[in-house]
């Protein structure tokens, strides 16, 4: 597992007008070096473009090991105070993939619409999609996300999902999430309470 100096963990959630979101890459190439990780800056570098609202990045890079994924995600959840917690890569059929299991393991409440969508928006772009098993759930108030390891698939995936994000977090009493509404509009409904 690995934090850049930069980043910081609270011992307590941040006040609302700072989202604190992790990007947690699994990889077991990653971790050890091997590989330069291209999944979590992606998954960065969407969310700098996308967001208007203010935030800061927990990242973590961690081998595709069960025990390892899941000290990670209750981590970012429990102690880093994430209101979101975006994986990538380990949701496929090899052996090794595990991280659909990690997060069901962590995860109070499941959130099934999140990997349906996923796959049938990049199942347009890639018919390998229905290889992913990747899916979503809640951990106390933090909504975590899984996206498959490809950066290609990154965009796919948020594009798909990302809308219902900001709404999701409004339930879930976290910070307000906004997004540029040139590049996507993210969907609360009428009788929302305004944030
Ligand atoms: N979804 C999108 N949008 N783009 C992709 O390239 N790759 C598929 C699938 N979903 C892919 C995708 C493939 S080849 C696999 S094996 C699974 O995601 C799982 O990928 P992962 O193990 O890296 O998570």
């Amino acid at each position: 597992m690995s934090t850049t100096a930069s980043e910081r963990t609270p011992d307590v959630r941040t006040p609302h007008d700072e989202a604190v979101i992790g990007i947690v890459t699994v990889s077991d190439r990653a971790s050890r070096g091997e590989y330069t990780d291209r999944g979590g800056p992606a998954v960065r570098d969407w969310l700098q473009r996308h967001l208007t609202t203010p935030w800061r990045v927990e990242t973590r890079v961690v081998p595709d090991e069960k025990p390892q994924l899941e000290a990670a995600l209750r981590e970012l959840a429990d102690r880093a105070g994430c209101c979101l917690i975006v994986t990538t890569g380990g949701t496929g059929p090899a052996l090794r993939d595990i991280t659909p299991e990690a997060t069901e393991a962590v995860c109070t409440r499941m959130m099934p619409g999140f990997g349906e969508l996923m796959r049938a928006a990049s199942l347009a772009v890639v018919p390998t999609a229905i290889l992913s098993r990747q899916t979503a759930g809640i951990r106390g108030t933090s909504l975590i996300v899984n996206l498959p390891g490809n950066p290609s698939a990154i965009a796919d995936c948020l594009n798909a999902v990302f809308p219902a994000i900001p709404y999701c977090i409004d339930l879930l009493e976290g910070p307000a999430l906004d997004t540029d509404p040139e590049l996507l509009a993210s969907f609360r409904p009428k009788h929302a309470k305004p944030r």
